[in-house]
């Protein structure tokens, strides 16, 4: 059969599942000693809304060290009868608290005074710090839309809420381990507030012996350095976001987990063997997955350090996700580095902010009203799956089957999991194809593959390029129509390796290389 446009066999975007459509059993909230809730389950259960769970801090290398844990301490050349507690060693809360007060205590407040309060209970950082970014910030952004001097004592107060707020320890979601932590959206707020003036522990520096090096940055530190109109365009998001979460107007009710998850080495298809064919897919160069996959399991193009640089100036398809759903940066507070094997699934993150443009030409374009449903958690029906994808420094090193399997297994740990029989189908795209440098026709593939595997359809959107569009389409037709299993695609590949070790730098198409292995007969069409 002649291939042509209409006898395509990708579906519409309504064929594809998203999470209210989903029969998901969700079970009653409760806690286990895989899952922390930092709520009260009891109250939860009984329908009062989520309040703070009552516990203890661990200043524990298993937990978060927390900020107002009576064992951080600082060391203090002044003496203040107030706040010192023995000779020399201040309860470094205490310095914090002070601060924060006196801040929370203005109608506004300055950059000036704001970096003075950080600097305060950051004495190593003084002269090495700059908070260059954020007074251009507030300078270079017009009066009528210039609110922040009057938002910086609202975030001031937030932070204080931390010990009211946060009182179990948080565990850190560390490498080889399945665990969850959900949190209300109160909480994250605080601990939020708290990043923003750079008050956790042990966090400002990353240096191989520094004790969080495998961890992601959370204090606010490098996002007030400077200035760039990128920068520009990120601290109005994140001031947007807590100027909305500040506002006692504002009811902020529901939870959010964080899980993190890995495939076991058992649970690892042997993808040479696997007979699965291909699931649904539509595909489009129109449209986002944050939008027009709003409801399915959506991909986060993530950085092992998860985030990347949304904290700093980085400014594609991650760090953007976050900017819009900034709930999502408390992950890097307990998130270690993911391993090759591991993903982090966020359920229940609220959106706040829109966008426009993509890296140098991304803008903030105002606030979100976000009205998905809820499930019974009280957890926003949006589910984002974190995978990251291998960097590579120069194309040719992504062709080897050792790294094609990695990338496979990836997919495919996050791909698979899911609570409850039928999840969402997935909403994905370039992953691994921009700042990362993958060949957006194999990543394609790779995706299908972990798909078919894990029985889920996939909406595929190629951000405008025509060109993927056009190719894939093609090719998911032919492995559609032959049959194709991921096990045979698994060998296609291994071949295709082996044609360009021997082409020695010259590059082969790959799907054209797949048209003339899957139906060679046919292989002009
Ligand atoms: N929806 C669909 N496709 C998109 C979207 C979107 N919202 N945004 C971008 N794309 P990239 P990577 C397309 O470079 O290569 C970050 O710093 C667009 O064509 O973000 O996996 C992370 O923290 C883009 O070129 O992903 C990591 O460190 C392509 O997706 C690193 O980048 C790839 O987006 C990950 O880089």
């Amino acid at each position: 059969m002649q291939w042509t446009e209409n006898a395509s066999s990708c579906c519409q975007l309504d064929r594809l599942k998203r999470l209210p459509q989903c029969d998901t059993k969700l079970e009653p909230l409760t806690f286990s000693k895989s899952h922390t809730v930092l709520i009260d389950v009891g109250v939860f259960r009984c329908g009062a809304g989520p309040i703070p769970q009552d516990g203890r801090d661990l200043w524990h290398k298993n937990f978060v060290k927390m900020p107002c844990s009576p064992q951080s301490t600082a060391f203090s050349t002044k003496l203040d009868l107030k706040v010192v507690h023995v000779k020399g060693s201040v309860q470094r809360w205490k310095l914090i608290s002070k601060q924060l007060t006196a801040l929370a205590s203005k109608k506004t407040a300055s950059v000036d005074e704001v970096a003075e309060a950080i600097l305060t209970y950051n004495p190593k950082y003084k002269g090495q710090w700059s908070f260059d970014g954020l007074s251009r910030f507030v300078k270079f952004v017009p009066k009528a839309e210039n609110y922040f001097e009057t938002l910086f004592p609202k975030i001031a107060a937030l932070a204080l809420k931390l010990p009211d707020q946060v009182k179990k320890a948080i565990p850190l979601l560390q490498r080889g381990q399945a665990a969850a932590i959900t949190l209300s959206q109160v909480q994250i707020s605080c601990l939020l507030a708290n990043a923003f003036f750079c008050t956790f522990p042990h966090r400002n520096t990353s240096s191989p012996d520094a004790e969080y090096h495998s961890y992601p940055t959370i204090n606010f530190t490098r996002l007030f350095a400077d200035w760039s109109e990128r920068k520009k365009e990120k601290l109005r998001a994140i001031m947007h976001y807590f100027n909305v979460v500040s506002d006692e107007k504002t009811k902020l009710t529901g939870l959010v987990t964080f899980e993190r998850c890995f495939l076991r080495d058992t649970d690892m298809p042997n993808w040479r063997n696997c007979k699965e064919t291909l699931q649904k897919l539509h595909l489009t160069s129109q449209g986002s997955i944050e939008t027009e996959g709003t409801g399915m399991l959506q991909v986060d193009f993530a950085c092992s350090l998860i985030g990347g640089g949304v904290l700093d100036s980085g400014l594609v398809q991650e760090e953007i996700l976050f900017l819009m759903n900034p709930e999502l940066i408390v992950s890097r507070l307990f998130t270690e580095k993911l391993a090759d094997n591991e993903c982090l699934i966020i359920t229940g993150s609220q959106k706040f902010s829109c966008y426009s443009g993509y890296s140098d030409r991304f803008e903030w374009a105002g606030p979100y009203e976000d009205d998905l449903e809820r499930d019974k958690w009280d957890r926003l029906k949006r589910q984002i799956l974190a995978i990251d994808a291998l960097h590579f420094k120069h194309r040719r090193e992504q062709y080897r089957m050792a790294r094609i399997t990695r990338e496979l297994n990836k997919a495919y740990c996050g791909f698979k999991h899911y609570h409850g029989h039928h999840g969402p189908d997935i909403a994905t795209g370039k992953w691994g194809c921009g700042a990362f440098k993958g060949d957006p026709q194999l990543k394609a593939v790779i995706q299908l593959m972990a798909a078919a595997k894990a029985k889920r359809g996939l909406a595929f959107f190629t951000f405008g390029d025509e060109e993927l569009k056009r190719g894939l389409e093609q090719i998911y037709h032919l492995l559609v129509t032959e049959k194709t299993t991921v096990g045979k695609l698994y060998e296609v590949l291994e071949d295709y390796c082996a044609v360009l070790q021997e082409a020695r730098g010259t590059h082969v198409d790959l799907f054209e290389f797949i048209r003339g292995t899957i139906r060679p007969s046919r292989s002009l069409l």
